[in-house]
């Protein structure tokens, strides 16, 4: 059963000095309950816009955009975002503050909100550091927390756009066999943004390859069906990973060559 629908959506920016740009057009995917989708494209391809639509803080010029039926009009509770490089947590709050902010917010008593918040940070594997102010953690620690926190507002879709960039090479591999184990516990639908291809293919069941913009569109869709542990060094592994790269290839080499 498909939860999102984008159905020949297209954006144009309107740009300050007159000139329009077309980021996206006659781009149209579903995405399952409970898939984890991750979308691909070179750099300025419009995968950020893609994103922010179904998020709802950008609005489609053309076609429309559906959850669980209805158009999208506006940003909900249902649908959390975590951007790239987010280090969006409140400094004067501790960790555990932090993650029951939006449960506060919403009036959840005391001490529901602590056991939920409690629960999310374990299962991001931060128990024990729940009494540490975010200048007391590391930048993997921040990101963990940033997640804890949109999960425990329990949404029916997490929309991350490359949220683990500006990590480095082992945390984030740490943090991609996080989010896939967190993944397997609550089976939350996820729409998950990256350029890299190996992050792709570790988390994603479905991955969607973007074409190089202006009017850039869903160019096809691998279904990676790899079962437990994603060795980087197997074979199939391997297979999927040439399989992407040769649909991404002659889109990164377009984009280059219209940045010139
Ligand atoms: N608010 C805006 N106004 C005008 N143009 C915009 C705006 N936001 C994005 N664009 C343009 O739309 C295109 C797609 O941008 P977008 O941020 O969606 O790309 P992206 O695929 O996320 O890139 P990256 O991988 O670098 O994050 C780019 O050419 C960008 O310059
Ligand atoms: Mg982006």
């Amino acid at each position: 059963m498909s939860l999102v629908s984008f159905d020949d959506v297209g954006k144009t920016y309107r740009s300050l000095q007159g000139v329009d740009y077309q980021a996206v057009e006659h781009f149209s995917v579903e995405i399952e309950v409970g898939e984890f989708f991750c979308l691909l494209g070179p750099s300025g391809c419009g995968k950020t816009t893609v994103l922010k639509m179904l998020a709802g803080f950008e609005a489609p010029t053309s076609g429309q955009i559906l959850m669980g039926g209805r158009p999208v009009t506006g940003a909900g509770r249902d649908r959390a975002v975590v951007f790239q490089g987010d280090d969006s947590l409140y400094g004067w709050l501790t960790a555990i503050e932090n993650v029951e902010f939006g449960l506060r917010l919403r009036h959840v008593g005391k001490a529901e909100r602590r056991e939920r918040a409690m629960h999310y940070l374990k299962l991001v594997g931060l128990g024990g550091q729940e009494q540490k102010y975010p200048a007391e953690l590391s930048g993997g620690m921040k990101q963990r927390i940033q997640i804890a926190r949109v999960l425990a507002n329990e949404p029916q879709m997490l929309l991350m756009d490359e949220p683990f960039a500006a990590l480095d090479a082992q945390t984030r591999s740490l943090m991609q066999l996080e989010l896939a184990n967190i993944w397997q516990a609550t089976r939350t639908t996820v729409l998950f943004i990256t350029h890299d291809i190996d992050e792709a293919v570790t988390l994603g069941k479905r991955i969607g390859v973007m074409e190089a913009g202006p009017r850039s569109r869903v160019k096809g869709v691998v279904e990676v069906a790899l079962d437990g542990a994603r060795r980087r060094t197997d074979d199939p592994f391997l297979r999927y990973y040439k399989q992407v790269y040769e649909m991404i290839r002659d889109e990164v080499a377009k984009s280059i060559a219209r940045a010139d």
